[in-house]
């Protein structure tokens, strides 16, 4: 898991008036919107006790600890002691981690690391979102699987013949990949490959009935460490453009958030249909992701078989690795070890201009230990 980048912490719609515990990256955050109704994320661990903040109360603009009453601002700054008493010297290591938040397209996003602003990935984009003749919906999972490994099966197209009734290519599973060539976008924080499939996924097919079977145009891509978008078009003037946010809960559970924009079927109806077959892909997607050994994606790729078709899987853990070796990764085994006798946050950007945090800032795997892999573990076998 990586620190430095947006996760989609909640739907916007559910945070309201009360203080919201949200688990994510292993560790756990607070969400709540003062006065002002802006959403603020912090560290949930209060600097005193260590009591949870988000089983505390709202009090103005700041989140009350339920154990002894302080009080923390949106910043994390803590802005009143009752046992201290009116105007008191709020000492200066009286704060929590906070991390920048923006909401958009129905999320809340929280930015969990510690970059300045001007040097942070970028959210992927929704490009309909908004736009006339587009409609959106919405669904959420949690699964029990590592955020990679559903990554990589999103820019794996070689399984849909196997895992999915809905997204067949072809009648007789007898699709094989044609030679395809990765595309950098967003500068270089996306990178996917377009594709010409000889059919109709058969779902899109039967649902939809009246259309010819034909080539369909599909893009998919994976932005960051976390999101992807797949576009399908079954017909020039049939688009699905799926967005997918996925928010590591820990190691081994992930939160997936799946926006689907579709420009047909723009009534209410339409919704239930589409829902529908995106639920039944999720599902048997994720019957083969929980059960893939091992559990989180091996680090190099010798342990496994590549061939052709896995290309763009290659290419997503040698993109991790890059961001491993700016030391963003976090070192799940050193937090393992010390589970139960160290209380971690993710360090935010504060803490590059100050000092004196009562949290020690969660173990990175040191990026000039990062072990690069050889061209030759990472070429696909030909
Ligand atoms: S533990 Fe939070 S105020 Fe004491
Ligand atoms: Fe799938």
């Amino acid at each position: 898991m990586f620190i430095n980048f947006w996760y989609a912490a909640e739907e916007s719609k559910n945070l309201t008036d009360q203080p919201m515990h949200v688990r994510m990256l292993g560790q756990d955050f607070v969400l709540f919107r003062g006065s002002s109704g802006e959403a603020h994320c912090l560290s949930n661990t209060c600097c005193h006790r260590g009591a949870s903040l988000a089983l505390g109360k709202i009090k103005g603009d700041c989140v009350e600890c339920p154990y002894h009453g302080w009080q923390y601002d949106g910043d994390g700054v803590c802005q009143r002691i009752p046992s201290m008493g009116e105007d008191a010297n709020i000492p200066k290591r009286a704060k929590v981690d906070a991390y920048p938040t923006q909401e958009k397209y129905g999320f809340i996003f929280a930015f969990l690391g510690d970059l300045p602003e001007d040097q942070r990935p970028p959210i992927m984009e929704v490009r309909e979102w908004d736009k006339e003749g587009w409609r959106s919906t919405l669904q959420r999972f949690e699964f029990n699987f590592n955020y990679e490994r559903s990554l990589e099966n999103s820019v794996d197209l070689a399984h849909n013949e196997f895992t999915h009734t809905f997204q067949l290519y072809t009648a007789d599973k007898s699709f094989a990949m044609p030679e395809f060539e990765l595309e950098e976008h967003e500068d270089g924080w996306e990178h996917g490959f377009h594709l010409t499939m000889p059919g109709q996924a058969t779902g899109m097919r039967k649902e939809v009935g009246k259309t010819k079977p034909g080539p369909s145009e599909i893009y998919t891509g994976f932005h960051g460490v976390s999101s992807f978008r797949t576009y399908i078009h079954p017909l020039p003037h049939m688009q699905l453009h799926q967005y997918f946010y996925e928010t590591p809960i820990d190691e081994s559970h992930t939160r997936l958030f799946f926006l689907n924009m579709r420009n047909f079927m723009l009534d209410e109806k339409g919704d239930k249909m589409v829902m529908k077959q995106n639920a039944t892909v999720a599902y048997e997607d994720r019957d083969v992701l929980e059960r893939l050994r091992p559990v989180i994606t091996p680090p190099i790729n010798i342990h496994e078989t590549f061939v052709p078709a896995d290309k763009p899987i290659a290419q997503y853990r040698e993109r991790m690795k890059v961001f491993e070796a700016k030391g963003w990764r976090i070192d799940s085994d050193e937090v393992g070890r010390s589970k139960d006798k160290v209380a971690y946050a993710i360090p935010s950007p504060a803490r590059r201009k100050s000092k004196g945090w009562a949290l020690d800032s969660i173990p990175l795997i040191s990026g000039d230990k990062t072990r690069m892999p050889k061209a030759a573990e990472l070429s696909v076998v030909r």
